[in-house]
């Protein structure tokens, strides 16, 4: 089975950015390579068009697959599958992970499906008091912490698995 993963960067007061066009500029370096070695691990990455937009190109090295019932994009396939269907044509394709990339309404759809299987979240040390949270709507799951890395800089590294 494939296993599905989400992966964000939050601030200490648990937000992924100020509005729905603030880019994620504002995370460390650590993170932005964990990001990079993660999500090319999968090879996959998914996305809302929103997100997608507030990247100067697409990733590189990895399928992007963007969320839009309006839009298509170059260098991404665009879709509106539901979690399960998408998950299903991935692994039909070889890949074993696939990384949910942003931003909250993709987060929310995703965690909601049932479907995760881990989160790999960084906490930046930074606030901004009022924003996006990761999610924005009721959901209740249980999370163990599996792994823990606090690099020199004060940022945490946190990856948790999804007890179901
Ligand atoms: N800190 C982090 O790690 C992190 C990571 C990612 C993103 N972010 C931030 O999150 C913010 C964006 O989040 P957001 O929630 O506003 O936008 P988003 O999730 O990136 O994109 C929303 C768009 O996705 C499409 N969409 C969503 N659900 C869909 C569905 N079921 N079927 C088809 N299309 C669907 C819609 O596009 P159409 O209107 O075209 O249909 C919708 O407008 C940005 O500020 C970004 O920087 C932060």
């Amino acid at each position: 089975m494939i296993k599905p993963f989400i992966i964000s960067a939050l601030t200490t007061d648990g937000f992924i950015a100020k509005d729905t066009n603030h880019a994620a500029y504002w995370t460390s370096k650590e993170d932005k390579a964990r990001f990079v070695e993660i999500t090319k691990r999968a090879g996959v990455v998914v996305m809302g068009q929103t997100t997608f937009k507030t990247l100067k190109n697409p990733l590189p090295g990895r399928l992007n697959i963007v969320y839009s019932l309006n839009e298509t994009f170059d260098g991404a396939e665009t879709t509106t599958d539901e979690p399960a269907i998408l998950f299903k044509k991935l692994e039909e394709r070889g890949f074993k992970e696939v990384a949910i990339c942003g931003g909250q309404s993709i987060y929310t759809m995703f965690m909601k499906s049932g479907l995760i299987e881990k989160l790999y979240l960084t906490v930046e040390p930074i606030v901004f008091g009022k924003g996006l949270t990761i999610f924005n709507q009721d959901i209740d799951f249980k999370l163990e912490l599996v792994s823990e890395e606090k690099t020199p800089s004060g940022t945490l590294l946190l990856e948790y698995k999804v007890l179901k």
